[in-house]
């Protein structure tokens, strides 16, 4: 018997336990356990029905996704749930924690499904860029139709069992003790006599080619680039038109193309690398973490109060300072305001509200902040502000509290050294808006103690976010490889594209929006203050005064104003190109002297994402990042990077790092701008033909 699957008889009934931690993935010892324990339960005489059910934390929460793209090793997992479903005996799942993929196809096998009240049912696959491919796509239809199928099926949630059972997929719910609750379920099916129930037996009604193409269309834009939801459709269409064999044979191999393409590739890389960030070399389990019971936040402007919801909501009490009552007043009600909001939406209940309201206390004095445990400061981006403000927290807080900037240009080295204790000085740089995006690039100081990384990592996780350990450096790892795409964006338009062509071919690659389109929505203004200071602290280094300066000297500073690179109508977000915008872009060229030529898509692809590139080799050599992955994360959840493309550094290794190297020279020959100066990292591994993936 296989050491990961079991069988034991419990009274009358067979029981198969899977015991594979941590999650009874579906791998092939697990697969070929399950048969024989299977062939031990019906040749077991006293066994009347046999009953399948998950050791540990779960019921298998999927095939096991480390053994895609290897060779297959029989038995395959439509094979097993055939071998279930074929079973002479009566058939239970008895299903907690997660059954998710695999595992909800298992039970699909099976004649009857009871589930603790607790359980979660799903068919994730669309999430790894795959379908359900152990009959998920032909049974489910079978059990509650096609619609709702496919609907399950594309939307790839996690379900609870109360809503599954309404849907008719589980047939009971109980709470207590799972094992002895679903024995005493399967002991009753027994004495009623219960039929079999092959759920591959049941018909499905037939819907028309309406039903298929209308929801395709009402996903195409939310499924930009992504394959699977379609091929999902495609499926769930089979099993409405083939009998179940057919239908089988058409979810393969949608199955298998999926499984080699590139978007599936990717899509398992974004769910092993998201797990990955958290994992910090020299960071273990047994590193001491503190404990975080209540925050304090200064400044309750954008950034403050965004960040204040992201532990309200988690349920950790917030302290809020600021300079100005009225300041206080206003990042409340605002606070207020979005959550009443989300209540409006149906997404949280107005007790909820209430709850995360009564969370929030506010002061005016430092005093104040004596007890908590963790202070953030978000206020304005000055260093002898921020000085001042880790002057005083230095002064007041107590010892062991950890003391976190949100700055997300300033040196956290310069800012630790205001203290008296640089070890518990961290960045936690928040993206706006602060209580939607889930990327925070927790910044690690030349002085931070382990103990505060580990409390600020695990802390991330508890909030919702993803936390990506990073570097000090300007932009840290996010904003320094954005700024160098906005610079290469902003010099293909001063050479004779416009803002609309660049804009599409990034938009057309998988952005949910180009260069200038995000400028105008963060506001022109933000840059054009920066680059005015500059002018005046250090006039001989500072950035030549070009067009988007000239916009935002007018006041066209984006969304906010109406018009900034591009013109919005009222109460529409939809750029449009703009005649003014053109003007001021056409004086700046001739004041120039530029001599403007056909820029082409194919140019404004490689110059916007190989600089990106090339600037990430750039920040891994200086160990800024600490893998390739901690960068692909950093863009898919701060900037939107398609997750079928796997991040910026996974993208690449797709290109070929040899094509991006040659590039990247050719570039730097033309321009001589240091910008495109090759990475010594980007160099070596090109010539030695390796990948990123492979450091
Ligand atoms: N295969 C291999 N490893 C898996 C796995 C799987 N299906 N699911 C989780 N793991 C691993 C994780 O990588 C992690 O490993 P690590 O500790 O070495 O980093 C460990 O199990 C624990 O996972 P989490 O950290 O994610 O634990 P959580 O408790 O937060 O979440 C979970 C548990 C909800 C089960 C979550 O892991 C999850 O969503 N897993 C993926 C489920 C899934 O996508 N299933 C479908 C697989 S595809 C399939 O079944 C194809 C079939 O149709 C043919
Ligand atoms: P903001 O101007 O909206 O808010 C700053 C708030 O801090 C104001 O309400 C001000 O009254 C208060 N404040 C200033 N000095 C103070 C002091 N000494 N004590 C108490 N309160 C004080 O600015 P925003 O946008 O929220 O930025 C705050 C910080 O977050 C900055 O360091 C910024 O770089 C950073 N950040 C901003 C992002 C953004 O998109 N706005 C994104 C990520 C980080």
């Amino acid at each position: 018997m296989s050491e990961v699957v079991s069988y034991e008889r419990d009274g009358d009934i067979g029981v198969i336990t899977v015991d594979n931690p941590p999650v009874n993935a579906l791998g092939h010892a697990v697969r070929q356990g399950i048969v024989d324990a299977l062939d031990k339960g019906l040749a077991d005489d006293g066994a009347k029905a046999l009953m399948i059910i998950g050791g540990g934390r779960t019921f298998p929460a999927g095939a096991d996704i480390r053994e895609f793209g290897k060779p297959p090793q029989e038995p395959s997992l439509p094979d097993v749930v055939q071998v279930l479903e074929n079973s002479d005996k009566l058939l239970i799942a008895a299903v907690h924690g997660t059954a998710l993929g695999g595992g909800m196809e298992i039970t699909l096998g099976c004649d009857y499904r009871v589930a603790l009240d607790s359980a979660k049912m799903g068919l994730p696959e669309v999430n790894l860029g795959l379908l359900p491919g152990a009959g998920g796509t032909q049974r489910l239809p079978r059990l509650i139709g096609a619609k709702a199928a496919m609907q399950a099926i594309v939307e790839g949630k996690p379900m609870k069992a109360a809503k599954l059972k309404d849907m008719g997929v589980i047939d009971e719910v109980v709470s207590g003790d799972l094992k002895a609750e679903a024995i005493a379920y399967a002991e009753k099916l027994v004495a009623d006599g219960a039929p079999r129930r092959k759920v591959s037996e049941l018909s499905v009604e037939k819907e028309s080619d309406n039903v298929f193409s209308e929801f395709e269309q009402s996903i195409a834009r939310k499924k930009r680039g992504f394959l699977a939801p379609f091929h999902c459709i495609k499926a769930v269409q089979a099993a409405t038109e083939l009998d179940f064999a057919a239908g089988m044979k058409r979810e393969r191999e949608l199955f298998t193309e999926l499984l080699n393409s590139p978007e599936s590739a990717a899509q398992r890389h974004v769910f092993f690398a998201e797990r990955e960030v958290g994992k910090v070399p020299g960071i273990s389990k047994e590193t001491p973490k503190r404990d975080i019971k209540q925050v304090g936040i200064i400044g309750a402007g954008t950034m403050g109060g965004g960040i204040a919801m992201n532990f309200l909501s988690a349920g950790i009490p917030v302290k809020m300072l600021e300079m100005k009552q009225e300041a206080l007043d206003k990042g409340v009600a605002l606070i207020r305001k979005n959550y009443e909001a989300t209540a409006k939406k149906g997404r949280m209940t107005s007790d909820q509200v209430e709850k995360c309201m009564s969370l929030i206390s506010t002061s005016l004095s430092y005093d104040d902040l004596s007890d908590v445990d963790l202070v953030i400061e978000a206020v304005f981006e000055n260093m002898k502000v921020k000085k001042q403000v880790f002057g005083e927290l230095d002064r007041v807080c107590k010892d062991g509290a950890i003391l976190a900037t949100n700055t997300s240009t300033l040196d956290v080295n310069e800012i630790a050294q205001s203290t008296n204790r640089p070890e518990d000085v961290i960045g936690m740089h928040f993206f706006s808006p602060a209580n939607v995006m889930k990327l925070l690039e927790n910044v690690r100081g030349e002085a931070t103690s382990d103990e505060v990384i580990a409390t600020v990592m695990d802390l991330s996780k508890r909030i919702g976010k993803v936390g990506v350990l990073v570097g000090v450096c300007n932009g840290f790892v996010g904003n320094r490889i954005l700024h160098k795409r906005q610079a290469q964006a902003v010099k293909l338009v001063n050479e004779g594209a416009t803002p609309s062509q660049v804009d599409k071919v990034l938009f057309d690659f998988g952005l949910p929006m180009g260069p200038f389109a995000m400028a105008d929505l963060a506001g022109l203004d933000v840059g054009w203050r920066i680059r005015e200071g500059l002018r005046e602290d250090d006039p001989e280094n500072a950035p030549e005064r070009d067009w988007m300066d000239a916009l935002a000297e007018q006041e066209r500073w984006g969304q906010k104003t109406g018009g900034g690179v591009f013109d919005y109508a009222e109460g529409d977000r939809t750029p449009r190109p703009s005649d003014t915008a053109m003007a001021e872009i056409e004086k700046y060229r001739k004041e120039k002297g530029i001599e403007t030529r056909e820029v082409s898509d194919q140019e404004i692809l490689e110059r916007c994402l190989y600089v990106m590139v090339n600037e990430g080799a750039k920040i891994l050599e200086e160990g800024i990042a600490m893998r390739p992955l901690d960068v692909d994360i950093v863009w898919i959840y701060g900037y939107g990077f398609p997750v079928y493309r796997g991040g910026l550094m996974f993208w690449a290794d797709q290109v070929g790092l040899d094509k991006i190297h040659a590039k990247v020279k050719q570039f730097y020959d033309e321009s001589g701008d240091p910008v495109w100066q090759p990475s010594a990292l980007l160099e070596k591994l090109a010539s030695e033909g390796r990948k990123f993936g492979d450091l």
